[in-house]
């Protein structure tokens, strides 16, 4: 997909399609009444015969519209004025990229960056128009034969006059360019099936990236390699499997050599039949999704990598599959991690925190300015926020609240859970230094009350992202959230040059 910015003259320009937005009440944007300016009020009237409403998700195709030399006009509803978020906005593009390859059109200019609203910039409004849409382009084409939108090129036109202002939205682009592709990466490891996406094939992937990108070093320790660091917990999940797990370490070195880096922990279980606490049938195939942590963070490392941002930064993905095989740990099993603490496993089906545990013990060694963890963890999570927000818990305030700003301005949100003493309680062992779940209160919470211990001595961040990572039903999807959040964070801690 090619996206570019550019400032159009609507009368001169020999476009197959012009898209303009109508607002609420027929209300029209700036470039709508420019255009209903150059073909004498045809669009004021097409709008009082009642066709189009200008609510969102409404749209009209207009051929040959006078005063024009573009052979088509589609008209998007945009919804109330003023009342635009980042989710509205996205939904805007897309309903215009599908009915621009609904038509069959292939090079389209669209203006639509120039909604009035109160909290999104116009150059932000660039970032998210590519970025929806990238989105809106993505096909699972590898193992199904799915016919490609014929949208292949974008010019987003951009009434700024001033050459700082245009910079900015090129810029606006670029970052929109590497969002979309890392998002849309992360959403094909994402949709591949168990079977295909083992913790080998995710190891291969992530060492592949290294061509593209020089400032990418990937090391991959296997089972062996493990077990001398005495990654007994996440071990234990393992071995109820006949594929071998692997420990991936994706380094990033954009910043200088002595700059700690910022270290991003992604839960890769690349099935999650629950183990001998085994899982019930309904929806059990939507466990190959159990892996969109460690997707994220791959995603967000190929984000990164497009961008070349000047900070230093490390992948680290812990993959496994969980099986319930005859080697495999039974409920009342204690295992040892990597930190020294020992665990009870109660609940086999727990299996993501004790994978996470002893990576989080790893990332130690890298002195990490702060770590984020990342996984669908735990059903509770979905329960108590749905498909909308991630879960955030995180033992500094601080960090907490650069990761809801990230989320908030990239529009990938998350919400903040308490991360009380309170909790911990709940994971108290008669046998071992504490048991593997919490029982049915708070499990969000007594899962990241789990992962705290491991974390004493870090910065450090948690995002459950079992309710946003992928859709269910019709839709079923990975949906490659939260790069977009992750890469607004790191953005964030490179100074202003990103701010749009
Ligand atoms: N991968 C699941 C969490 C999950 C379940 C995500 C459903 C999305 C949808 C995780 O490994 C798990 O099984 N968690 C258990 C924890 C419980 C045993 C304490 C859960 O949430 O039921
Ligand atoms: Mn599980
Ligand atoms: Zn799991």
């Amino acid at each position: 997909m090619e996206i570019s910015v550019k400032t159009i003259n609507f009368e001169t320009v020999k476009s197959p399609c012009i898209v303009i937005g109508v607002l609420d009440k027929h209300k029209l944007t700036d470039s709508a009444k420019q255009i209903d300016q150059l073909s004498h009020g045809f669009i004021t009237q097409i709008l009082r015969r009642g066709d189009i409403s200008g609510d969102i998700g409404d749209s009209l195709m207009l051929h040959d519209v006078p005063g024009l030399k573009s052979a088509r006009v589609l008209l998007v509803g945009c919804g109330k004025s003023g009342e635009l978020t980042h989710q509205k906005f996205s939904n805007i593009i897309s309903n215009a990229s599908t009915e621009l390859s609904k038509a069959k059109i292939k090079n389209a200019i669209i203006s639509l960056t120039d909604l009035d609203n109160k909290s999104l910039s116009h150059t932000m409004l660039a970032r998210l128009a590519t970025e929806a849409i990238h989105q809106n382009d993505y096909r699972f084409s590898e193992l199904k034969k799915d016919s490609a939108p014929s949208l292949k090129k974008v010019t987003l036109h951009f009434a700024e006059k001033h050459e700082t202002a245009m910079k900015k939205a090129r810029l606006a682009v670029q970052i929109g360019q590497a969002i979309g592709k890392g998002r849309n990466t992360a959403r094909d490891l994402g949709n591949l099936p168990g079977n295909i996406c083992t913790p080998t094939y995710l190891a291969k992937q992530a060492s592949s990236y290294e061509k593209n990108y020089s400032k990418l070093k990937t090391t991959i320790l296997n089972q062996k390699e493990m077990e001398k660091l005495g990654m007994g917990s996440l071990l234990s999940v393992s071995k109820g499997s006949r594929t071998p797990p692997k420990f991936i370490v994706m380094q990033y070195s954009g910043g200088k050599k002595a700059d700690r880096p910022y270290v991003l922990v992604g839960k890769g279980v690349t099935f999650d039949s629950g183990g001998i606490s085994i899982k019930p049938g309904a929806q059990m195939d939507e466990m190959k999704f159990d892996m969109c942590g460690a997707a994220s963070v791959m995603g967000t490392m190929v984000s990164v990598n497009e961008l070349k941002l000047p900070i230093n930064v490390v992948a680290i993905v812990p993959s496994v599959e969980n099986m319930p095989d005859g080697a495999a740990s039974k409920p009342g099993d204690i295992v040892t991690s990597m930190s020294g603490q020992t665990i009870e496993i109660l609940n086999t089906d727990a299996e993501g925190r004790l994978i996470l545990c002893d990576a989080l013990t790893y990332s130690e060694k890298f002195k990490p300015k702060a770590v984020i963890d990342v996984a669908t963890l735990t059903g509770a999570c979905v329960i108590a926020l749905g498909a909308h927000p991630a879960g955030l818990l995180s033992n500094q305030q601080k960090l907490a609240d650069q990761i809801l700003a990230a989320g908030a301005d990239s529009g990938d949100r998350a919400w903040q859970l308490p991360l009380w003493d309170d909790y911990q309680e709940q994971l108290k062992s008669n046998f071992a230094d504490m048991a593997n779940i919490g029982g049915r209160e708070a499990g969000t919470v007594t899962a990241a009350c789990f992962l705290s211990r491991f974390t004493k001595k870090l910065n450090w961040a948690h995002l459950d992202i079992a309710g946003v990572a992928w859709l269910g039903g019709a839709n079923k999807g990975a949906t490659g959230r939260p790069v977009p959040l992750l890469t607004q964070y790191l953005m964030d801690r490179c100074g202003k040059q990103y701010a749009l």
